[in-house]
Order: structure tokens, then sequence, then C-alpha cells
């Protein structure tokens, strides 16, 4: 149970990240989106990988274990194709509407992806530790 207090406190350290680029690819200016991208980079990139890293390798493993693969296997897609859109936005040069819709799609997959986790997959494995 400790690894799950770990991955819910490292959602709501990214949260503030997504907030603040949501806002800024939606109504901001170039150089506020410029701001946002490189203000989350660390939270984005190394510390994301690093949460992800656990979930795929520790966490899912163990819910695989207590319930069944193929309740895991969505997320873990939705891991790749997060890793994917963060690596559009981070590590090739885009402008104008291309940046925006880069950080509104990453925006869009980790928000919804972290609500699933809490709102479906942490509860089913809570239930079944019980
Ligand atoms: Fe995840
Ligand atoms: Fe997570």
């Amino acid at each position: 149970m400790a690894a799950l207090t770990t991955l819910l406190d490292e959602h709501q350290t990214l949260r503030p990240f997504l907030g603040r680029l949501r806002t800024a690819a939606e109504t901001g200016t170039d150089d506020e989106i410029g701001q946002a991208v490189a203000a989350a980079e660390r939270a984005l990139c190394q510390d994301l990988d690093r949460h992800i890293d656990l979930e795929d390798h520790e966490f899912f493993p163990e819910i695989a274990d207590l319930l069944h693969a193929s309740i895991v296997e969505p997320f873990v897609e939705d891991h790749r194709a997060i890793e994917q859109a963060r690596d559009a936005l981070y590590l090739q040069t885009a402008q104008g509407d291309d940046l925006r819709r880069k950080c509104i799609t990453l925006c869009s997959l980790l928000e919804s992806h972290l609500l699933r986790e809490e709102e479906m997959l942490f509860p089913m494995y809570r239930s079944a530790q019980a």
C-alpha cells in the first residue's frame, strides 16, 4: 500500500504543471506556452519516467497477480501513448498551433489517465487487498 500513497502523491505533484500547460496552450501567448513547457520539463520527463517505471514494473504486475493482466493492459498502453506525446513535445521543435496541439494532446492523455487510475484501478487494487 506504500506504493499507492507514493503514486497518488506524484499525481498531485504533476497536476499543477498540467493545469498551467493546458491554460497556456488554450489561452496564453507563445511566450507563456514556452515558459509552461520549460517549467514542466522535469515533472513531465524525469519524474514522469520514474513514475511510469514504478507502475509498469512494480505496481501493475502486483495488480495483475492479484486480479488479472487484462486489467492493467489498457493502462500500460496509455503509458506508451503518453511517452510518445511527451516526446513529441520535448524532443521535436514546434511553434504556434502545432505547439498548442501537442501540449493539449499530452495534457488530455495524462489528465484522463491519472483520473482513471485513481477512480478505477487504485480502488480495484484496494478492494483486492482488503
Ligand atoms: Fe500510469
Ligand atoms: Fe500513475
